[in-house]
């Protein structure tokens, strides 16, 4: 870094998305590194905003995981198979194949989730880098949809909020793949009987309270909450759909359209995700670190 802290300092910006999350920052160069300032410029853009978007990176694969060592620690992922090579933090998201074999994880985010939500330690954050961007027409493809966990939560009627405190929930990987199979949207190789058994199923309380900012918000999703301990099968199923409704509600979104070059970060606590599959054959590549975070409370 060659700039002074302080004109380093005055080109930073925070510029929030029209929409209740989401905000771009802008005098930053990641592949440069981040002196303790910048870090801290983007943990806080992160907290107050959720999803933080930097445009125009020049990253390589190590340069991505630095960056991701410096906000937390990386979860070296299961699926080792998709990671990049050399760099067992990262993981290839894509549906590109070469020599008839898929390179990365082509059925992430079909459904709304939180990552990591079927492990007792959730990811806290996640940083996706993307590559290769589909187009149509001038027009960006496989967009990804962020919605607000916190508004959503501070949205709720009194009554659903003292209804749902104190809840807990199963998440699970296992069903989330029979889930995705049963609508012919599972796209990748089945789990060993190794990675299963590296993952049961876990109960992270409906409501959690964000580490950081304390803030609390809704934590059941569509993708991985298998039910509601302690409610008769068919309460908990209609009261997880009504959150999963709840909170895929527009009103609590920002959606985002890729560019090669954009890095972005996202809080887990506070947002769920979905990715947006409109793009068919056209190849798509993002890069993946997911953040360890603590046991939800
Ligand atoms: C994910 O859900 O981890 C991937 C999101 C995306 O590909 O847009």
């Amino acid at each position: 870094m060659t700039q002074t802290a302080s004109v380093a300092d005055a080109r930073r910006a925070v510029i929030p998305m029209d929409a209740p999350i989401g905000a771009e920052l802008t005098g930053l160069d990641v592949a440069a590194g981040l002196d303790d300032a910048a870090l801290a410029f983007v943990r806080d853009a992160l907290h107050r905003h959720a999803v933080i978007v930097i445009r125009d990176q020049h990253l390589t694969p190590a340069q991505q995981t630095t960056f991701a060592k410096q906000i937390g620690e990386p979860r070296v992922s299961f699926y080792n198979r998709y990671a990049v090579p050399g760099q067992p933090e990262l993981s290839i998201v894509s549906n590109i194949t070469e020599n008839g074999e898929a390179i990365g994880i082509a059925d992430a985010g079909m459904l709304w989730h939180t990552d990591g939500s079927y492990l007792k330690t959730p990811d806290l954050y996640t940083v996706l880098y993307g590559i290769q961007i589909p187009e149509r027409d001038g027009r960006a493809l496989g967009d990804t949809v962020f919605a607000s966990a916190t508004h959503a939560y501070e949205a709720l009627p009194d009554a659903e909020r003292a209804r749902i405190d104190g809840l807990r929930a199963i998440h699970s990987f296992e069903r989330h793949i029979e889930k995705k199979r049963a609508k012919g949207q599972l796209k990748r190789a089945p789990l060993s009987a190794e990675q299963k058994a590296a993952l049961p199923d876990v109960d992270h309380p409906v409501v959690r309270t964000h580490p950081v900012t304390g803030r609390r918000g809704l934590f059941v999703t569509e993708g991985h909450t298998a039910e509601i301990v302690g409610l008769p099968e068919g309460e908990g199923q209609a009261l997880l759909e009504r959150l999963n409704r709840h909170v895929q509600q527009p009103a609590f979104q920002y959606r985002h359209s890729w560019r090669p070059g954009d890095l972005i970060v996202w809080d887990n606590c506070a947002v769920q995700h979905l990715a947006v599959f409109d793009y068919g054959a056209l190849p798509r590549r993002l890069h993946r670190s997911g953040i360890l975070g603590p046991v939800p409370v």
